[in-house]
């Protein structure tokens, strides 16, 4: 029996619009197929988020969505958004669905991994001198800031212009939590701790350094520096070995990361698991990619490597993690590439090839076993 009294993982898949149906796909087949070999039990279920929950439900989270999540140990997510959308109103916008779903599943810290693989050191158009050897995580507050700060909105003024505001707001709580998950995580890791603020102009970032240097007494074995963000857009890829985990705020930290993810070649590299009070959701950092949905063409790397850090964070299971991320590494390593991170010479393969790559090395690297 699982910790909870059940008898098996519950894993809601939330494949969502564009690409995200395509990826998850592929990443539910090296999901069963890993936790089959490890005998981990699983029962899955889908359901919609985002654009595709809109056509269905009307709204892009629905209520019935949000329950099944929270009873799930961990839920697998695609991508939401895409040009269908565009024209709709924000409380029905797919990005809305994605935002309930963090604040609902109360996912306060959203880790971003950045690792530069040596197969893909020149798919980066950054010189591989550069690159190599980055491993860096990112460690986004998920569920405060400017992306939920009230007073937000548009009006019109007695002037008659339009005027709109966004509020940029954290408690001393919110800041705590996801810092102290940063030191957490930096202990496991290098040790190292760089905190990303803007303290040379915003209130809000004054207050997230003196939390940061308070929460740090708890980990004195742990180095803390701070950068502000403009210097750490510009030092992730002026030097980005430097740095073992990045902790900021929301907006920061998602502007961060899709840089970053040009270290690693490609965003169709990057994944993400995102954790706080309960459930885990795992997610490729990319996003719906419109313009190739349908087509066998994204990366399904991404939601992959999503699913070992489902393994690593959901069930406890490093190994099984590990297992993963060895067979990612090797299909690269043979030379199977998707269009996004192919350069000369190398065998370009589709969205499902590239899965049947990593299943097979998954056989490989651990033969005989399940
Ligand atoms: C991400 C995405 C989302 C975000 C969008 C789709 C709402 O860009 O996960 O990084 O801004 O958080
Ligand atoms: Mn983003």
């Amino acid at each position: 029996m699982l910790e909870n009294g059940s008898e098996e993982y519950r894993v809601t898949v939330l494949p969502g619009d564009g690409i995200g149906p395509e990826v998850v796909e592929v990443g539910v087949r090296i999901l069963e197929e890993v936790a089959r070999r490890f005998s981990v039990p699983l029962c899955l279920e889908r359901d919609e988020i985002g654009w595709a929950a809109v056509k269905r439900y009307g709204v892009p989270l629905a209520d019935e969505t949000l329950e099944r999540v929270k009873k799930s140990h961990a839920v697998l997510l695609g991508a939401v958004g895409g040009a269908e959308a565009e024209s709709k109103d924000f409380a029905i916008r797919p990005e809305a669905g994605l935002l309930a779903l963090r604040k609902g599943m109360r996912l306060y810290a959203n880790l971003r991994p950045v690792c530069v693989l040596a197969p893909l050191l020149d798919a980066s158009p950054l010189k591989p001198e550069i690159v190599r050897d980055t491993d860096l995580l990112v460690v986004r507050e998920l569920i405060g800031g400017i992306y939920f700060g009230e007073p937000r909105g548009r009006e019109r003024t007695e002037q008659g212009e339009e005027r709109a505001v966004n509020t940029m707001v954290y408690t001393t709580s919110q800041i705590e939590r996801v810092v102290r998950m940063a030191f957490s995580l930096a202990r496991e890791r290098k040790k190292r701790v760089v905190s990303v603020d803007k303290a040379n102009v915003l209130d809000v970032s004054l207050l997230w350094r003196d939390v940061v240097i308070r929460v740090h007494r708890e980990f004195p074995d742990v180095e803390l520096t701070h950068q502000y963000v403009d210097n750490c857009a510009m030092q992730l890829i002026r030097a980005p070995q430097q740095f073992d985990v990045i902790v900021t705020g929301n907006l920061f930290g998602d502007i961060l990361s899709d840089e970053a993810a040009v270290l690693a070649g490609s965003i169709g590299m990057l994944p993400s698991v995102s954790v706080g009070d309960g459930g885990v959701l795992c997610e490729p950092v990319h996003g719906s990619a419109p313009d190739i949905a349908g087509r066998d063409r994204g990366n399904p790397l991404a939601t992959i490597l999503s699913v070992a850090l489902m393994f690593r964070y959901a069930f406890g299971l490093q190994e099984a993690g590990a297992l993963i991320e060895a067979a990612v590494l090797s299909a690269l390593e043979q030379g199977f590439r998707t269009a996004d991170i192919s350069a000369d010479g190398a065998c370009c393969v589709g969205t499902q090839a590239m899965g049947d790559c990593v299943l097979d090395q998954i056989g490989r690297i651990r033969p005989g076993a399940g």
